[in-house]
Parts: structure tokens; C-alpha cells; sequence
């Protein structure tokens, strides 16, 4: 059978730095107040999540999802030394789309040039955190199957237009930023035992779904929902989570689908040069390293710089530390991930 592998890699980030100093001050609007908005502290924010800093898009209503997909798309077609026309699928894993419907994959491919009526399928998907590992297993799946020979897989996400900015929201607002990472999957030649995309394995348990939801959305606008206080507690208009339950669940199915990845392939820690997490709190990831016995200096993480990206934070966090100079062509990754849904993963591949 053929093998799949990853042909090219590229990240974006908007370029307004929100700061944990900053944060507690900002409304709705991403306006920065004398009197804080919010009950929180730099210290706080960074000891109990990892998160120093995050990115947000510029508060001029501009920017919507497909944007930032649109930015890490090209930069991953120019790594794979590919155009947008080579594409034969398009998958997008988001939650935070343009629009309710249709999904955002279509308006990434007119964003690229390439829609008409030649133009390739567009699939959504909707594993929040899981998203691109859940897209890794269809695109590898499409390429190995011969279905598709070009799959432009991307996370992206804007999501500092839904968050609560007062009190009542810190638990969430201060965890996540906004970013796209984009990969683009094609046949492998070689399929030797490092080659390309060894393994991917995917789960969900729909018992874990009240305990990060969001209900409504209109991500372009500010705030994403125009919410009148009539209706009572705003619970529909922000993200509603139970952390501690989250978790603990993450710590746990990234600690079993990495030990899993390990089994099925065979490989040792010597055999790979670098852990991915998903990046939503510092602290699971080193929980996860701890429980699954990862060398410590194989771990890497991003989630001070950009918060949690939710379906961008592995192809954001690899990008990351390639421009660092530490990730190099042909690297070993293992990647786990868990999210909502609850939804999780784990992956073994080559970049
Ligand atoms: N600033 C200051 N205080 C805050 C705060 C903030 N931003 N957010 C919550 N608190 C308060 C709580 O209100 C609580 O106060 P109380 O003791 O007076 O009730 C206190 O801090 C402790 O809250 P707790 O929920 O026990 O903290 P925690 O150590 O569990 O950390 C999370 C909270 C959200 C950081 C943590 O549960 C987490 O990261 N969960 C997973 C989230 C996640 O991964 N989400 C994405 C899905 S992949």
C-alpha cells in the first residue's frame, strides 16, 4: 500500500501581543480600560496554565477563521514546494468558523484561487482540540487509499471574539489565543521504518460533551453574539467548562495514546526526536511527560507564546521550534491530543 507522508509545513499568527498583564483590562472589544475588566493576575494566569502570552487578531471586524487559515495554508504549499492548484482536498478543523454554515474549508479554497467548477471537495470537521489529528487520520487515509493525492490539512481558529471578558468567563478567556498551522499530505516514495505518517489513532467518548461546549457563535463579529441581558445568565453566548474534569481526562487519554503509539509501532524514545502535546495547559502536558515517561528534553511546547489554538496548536507548536532551529526535515514526532467532545488522539510521523 502507499504510504502518506507530510509534505510541507506552515504556521500563522496575527500579529497584537495580549500579554497577561494586559488581559485583565480588555473588554469585548479588545480595548484596553484603566480599571480592570477582570479578576485575574499575570501570576495566576501563568502558574496554574503556562500561559505568558497570546495572539489576537487585530478588533477592526477585518479577520475571520479562513483568513488565518488562508495565511498558514500558503506558507505550508510553499514549504511543500506545491501550488494551491495541486490541491485535490481541502480538510479544515475548526471551532470557530466564519459562519454557521456553509463550513470554512470552501471559503479557504476561493480564498486560494482555486474554487469553480473544477474545484476540489472541502471538508469541516468539528474535534475542537482533536481537530488536527482527526484530520492527519482522513487526509493519510485519502492519500493511502489513492483517493486523493494532495490533502491541504488545516487548523485554525478565532478565538478572541467568543470569550467572556468579565469575572464570570476568566476560567476560559485567558487560556486561548488566536492562529492557524496547515499541512499539506501527499504520497510517500520511500516507506522505511521512519518514513512518513506511521500511525494514527483517534477516540471520543460523547458522555464529556456538556463539559466544554459552546452553543452559539457569529465569529466576525464583536462580541460573536449581540447578548441582551434579558435573557438571563449569558450561558449560550460564551464557552462553558468544567476544568478540573477536563483535565484530568486529558492528562489521562494523552498518557494512554501515547504509550499505545509506542506499542503499535514499536518505537522507543531513543527512536523519536520530539513529543507534541496539545497545547491547553502547560501543566497536562508535563502531567502527560511525567505518566508516559517522556525524556523531558523531547518535549515541546508553545503554549506561552500562543495560549491554547486549539486545532492549530501541533502543526503551530512544530513550526514553532522549526524556526527555532531545534525541529529539522525528517524528524520523528509523536503527537497526542485531547479536546472536546471529549475527543482525542495520537499520531506517530515524520516532517
Ligand atoms: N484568574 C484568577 N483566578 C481564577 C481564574 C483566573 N483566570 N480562573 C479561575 N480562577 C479561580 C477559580 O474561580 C477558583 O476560585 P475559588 O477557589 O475561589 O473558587 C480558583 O481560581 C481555582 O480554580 P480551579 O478551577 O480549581 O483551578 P485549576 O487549578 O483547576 O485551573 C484551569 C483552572 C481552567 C486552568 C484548569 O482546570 C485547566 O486548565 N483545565 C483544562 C482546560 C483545558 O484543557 N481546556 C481546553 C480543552 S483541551
Amino acid at each position: 500500500m502507499i504510504r502518506s507522508k507530510i509534505l510541507g509545513l506552515g504556521s500563522y499568527v496575527p500579529d497584537r501581543i495580549v500579554t497577561n498583564e494586559e488581559i485583565a483590562y480588555l473588554d469585548a472589544r479588545h480595548i484596553r480600560h484603566d480599571e480592570k475588566q477582570t479578576d485575574t493576575t499575570p501570576e495566576w494566569i501563568r502558574t496554574r496554565t503556562g500561559v505568558e502570552e497570546r495572539r489576537y487578531v487585530p478588533n477592526d471586524e477585518s479577520t475571520t477563521c479562513s483568513d488565518l487559515a488562508q495565511r498558514a495554508a500558503v506558507r505550508a504549499l510553499e514549504d511543500a514546494q506545491c501550488s494551491a492548484k495541486d490541491v485535490d482536498c481541502i480538510i479544515l478543523a475548526t471551532l470557530s468558523p466564519d459562519i454557521h454554515f456553509p463550513g470554512t474549508a470552501v471559503f479557504l479554497q476561493s480564498r486560494l484561487g482555486i474554487d469553480g467548477d473544477e474545484g476540489c471537495p472541502c471538508f469541516d470537521i468539528r474535534q475542537q482540540c482533536s481537530g488536527f489529528l482527526y484530520g492527519l487520520q482522513m487526509a493519510d487515509s485519502f492519500v493511502k487509499s489513492g483517493q486523493y493525492k494532495r490533502v491541504l490539512l488545516v487548523g485554525a481558529e478565532l478565538h478572541s471574539h467568543s470569550l467572556d471578558y468579565s469575572t464570570r468567563g476568566r476560567d476560559v478567556m485567558v487560556l486561548f489565543g488566536d492562529g492557524a498551522g496547515a499541512v499539506v499530505v501527499g504520497p510517500s516514495e520511500s516507506n522505511g521504518p521512519r518514513d512518513g505518517i506511521l500511525y494514527t489513532k483517534l477516540g471520543a467518548d460523547g458522555s464529556g460533551a456538556q463539559d466544554l461546549h459552546l452553543k452559539v457563535f457569529d465569529s466576525q463579529k464583536m462580541p460573536h453574539i449581540q447578548y441582551d441581558p434579558a435573557w438571563g445568565t449569558p450561558d449560550v453566548a460564551y464557552p462553558q467548562m468544567n476544568g478540573k474534569k477536563v483535565f484530568l481526562n486529558a492528562v489521562r487519554a494523552m498518557n494512554l495514546g501515547t504509550r499505545a503509539a509506542l506499542q503499535a509501532t514499536g518505537l522507543t524514545w531513543d527512536d523519536v526526536d520530539w513529543f507534541v502535546p496539545h497545547q491547553a495547559n502547560l501543566r497536562i502536558n508535563e502531567a502527560v511527560a511525567k505518566f508516559a515517561e517522556i525524556p523531558e528534553e523531547k518535549v515541546l511546547n508553545s503554549i506561552q507564546f500562543y495560549g491554547n489554538t486549539t486545532a492549530a496548536t501541533v502543526p503551530l507548536t512544530i513550526d514553532h521550534h522549526r524556526k527555532a532551529g531545534r525541529v529539522k526535515k525528517g524528524d520523528l514526532i509523536v503527537s497526542a491530543v485531547f479536546g472536546a467532545g471529549f475527543t482525542w488522539g495520537a499520531s506517530v510521523f515524520q516532517v
